[in-house]
């Protein structure tokens, strides 16, 4: 090497971070899956610093060293689940505070804001941050957190990251962004500027459907600190054996997300077609009213699909029920196909009034779309289309 030029660590692709953890903390066994240490406690005095699991264990830490690896920041912290990890970062503010909350946001977190926080004199104000007047917002409101989601649940609005932070910063207001439906994968919210970037890892990162877990990513030490204290202090903390499927099932997640989004590119375009579709949201379609954001922040349009269907409640149950491939099922990211219908499930605790303000009606369906094939799935959808005729 020339002298002067700089020695840049190599750093390995995603897919491979993705496989390859640090440690097992069973090294001498030549193990190539980490085992499961299901242990609760931890003889004192260990040469890795474990206690006792609710705040700590050898799965934990080996999940966590992913999830930073694949988030490409230096600390993460994991949950039991992604409303764990919400309610984390939430037992970090005081009474009094107020949080500026994207109007549409995931209906558990809306319901975590104004039926629990809220007693413990936590305040919020929703507003719709696609629009400018949100910046104004920002300066006068003075919040003590922003709250975003993007691409939103379920109308995929895509927010413009960026600015948003950009924006915070001016006023030096911490920012959180709901990464879940994205993934470190797609798209980096750190990145962009924020302070912390939450995953529900239910969804995509685990994605099997077979566990439940959170986690939450920063480059904070400040905000590290919190979540560790967070994750002991109020028994948030996953089980050993979640953290061990998670791992497992991280592994693949670039495999899976390419397949599930060239699935949901292609149905998004079929149902866009379909006389039977009064309009749909998909992020890279030229019809998305934020598409030149989502161009330009996230890598590909993702694997959900929101569509609005020409028909009342009992026409649109009929098409979820008539889906073969598509069970009508709460949750989404897994590897089988999934057709929501927000109103009456995940949004179901958000006021009607909310709901009819920002267009979560009857006619509204969610499509986690998974990696089935693309002609099962693609004449699944058609026939039960073609029956709204
Ligand atoms: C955007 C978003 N955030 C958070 C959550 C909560 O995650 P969990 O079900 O793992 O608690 C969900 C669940 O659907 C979600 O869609």
């Amino acid at each position: 090497m020339a002298s002067g030029e700089s020695k840049k660590p190599f750093i390995p692709g995603i897919s491979t971070r993705a496989i390859h953890h640090g440690k097992s903390f069973a090294e001498e066994t030549g193990t190539v899956m980490p085992p499961i240490f299901p242990s609760s406690t931890f003889a004192y005095g260990n040469k890795e610093g474990f206690d006792y699991t609710r705040s700590g264990n050898p799965n934990f830490r080996i999940l966590e060293s992913v999830i930073a690896s694949v988030e490409d920041c230096k600390y993460a912290t994991i949950f039991a689940s992604g409303v764990s990890a919400i309610t984390a970062i939430a037992s970090s503010l005081q009474s009094g505070d107020l949080v500026l909350c994207e109007e549409n946001l995931y209906g558990c977190t809306v319901r975590l804001f104004e039926q629990v926080f809220s007693k413990f004199g936590i305040q919020t104000s929703w507003v719709d941050f696609t629009d400018a007047s949100s910046h104004e917002a920002i300066k006068t409101l003075k919040p003590a957190m922003i709250w975003l989601e993007s691409p939103t649940n379920p109308l995929l609005k895509v927010i413009d990251l960026e600015k948003i932070c950009e924006e915070a910063a001016k006023e030096q207001t911490p920012v959180v962004v709901d990464n879940t439906f994205a993934t470190a994968l797609l798209q980096k919210p750190l990145e962009l500027g924020a302070t912390i970037s939450l995953m529900s890892t239910t969804k995509y990162i685990n994605g099997h459907s077979d566990a439940l877990g959170g986690s939450v990513c920063t480059n904070s030490s400040k905000w590290q600190n919190r979540m560790t204290f967070a994750q002991k202090a109020l028994g948030l903390q996953p089980s050993p054996f979640d953290c061990w499927l998670i791992t497992r099932g991280i592994k693949t997640l670039p495999l899976r997300m390419e397949r599930q989004v060239n699935n949901a590119a292609a149905l998004a375009d079929i149902l866009a077609n379909h006389p039977s579709i009064k309009w749909v949201r998909y992020p890279f379609r030229s019809d998305h009213p934020q598409q030149e954001i989502a161009l330009r922040q996230m890598n590909s349009g993702g694997a959900i699909i929101t569509a609005c269907l020409k028909g009342d409640l009992v026409k649109t149950h009929l098409f979820c029920k008539t889906l073969k491939y598509f069970t009508l099922a709460e949750s989404l990211g897994g590897i089988e196909s999934l057709v929501c219908h927000p109103a009456t499930m995940t949004h179901a605790a958000v006021s009607s009034e909310m709901k009819s303000h920002l267009g979560i009606d009857n006619s509204l369906v969610r499509f986690s779309v998974g990696c089935e094939d693309i002609d099962d799935l693609s004449n699944d959808l058609k026939l039960a289309l073609n029956q709204l005729q």
